[in-house]
């Protein structure tokens, strides 16, 4: 199942807490796009949606490589690939909800969910949303 739509920060967000509602908390959730497309900001409004643990600050892993956030659905890891290139999430798949930026790097990954975010202007990205569930891998 593949969706399309265009949407500013205010709709990034529900968007966000809507694909939150539909997650058990395991998948692998791939997040596309170039630099400063919204990566991040999804992250962080899909864990807001998730009901964070008090005082959950989401930061993109830019430097840490992989964040570990707790949320009432239960861990979320959230890795960024773009400076290492390589990662072994073995410990980590099916541990908790995994969202993977720059996952062209995540090589062994398969996603359940692909978030694609491309930037039209300074407020409006198009995000395509590809479910791999229910599709027999
Ligand atoms: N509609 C929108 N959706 C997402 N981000 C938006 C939107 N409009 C403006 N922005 C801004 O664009 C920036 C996106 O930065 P963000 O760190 O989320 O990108 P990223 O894709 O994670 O980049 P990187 O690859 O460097 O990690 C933020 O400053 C955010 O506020
Ligand atoms: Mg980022």
């Amino acid at each position: 199942m593949e969706r399309e739509l265009v949407v500013d920060l205010e709709g990034l967000r529900k968007l966000a807490s809507e694909l939150a509602r539909a997650l058990k908390g395991n998948e692998v959730v791939f997040l596309k796009g170039d630099l400063g497309a919204g990566k991040t900001t999804f992250v962080r409004f899909l864990v807001e949606a998730l009901g964070p643990a008090e005082g959950t600050v989401v930061r993109s892993p830019t430097f840490t490589v992989l964040n570990e956030y707790e949320t009432r659905k239960g861990k979320v890891f959230h890795a960024d690939l773009y400076r290492v290139k390589s990662f072994d999430f073995t410990d980590y798949e099916g541990e908790g909800l995994l969202l993977v930026e720059w996952p062209e790097f995540a090589k062994n990954l398969k996603p359940d969910l692909e978030v694609e975010l491309e930037v039209l202007d300074e407020e409006r990205r198009r995000v395509r949303v590809k479910d791999n569930r229910g599709v027999r891998r």
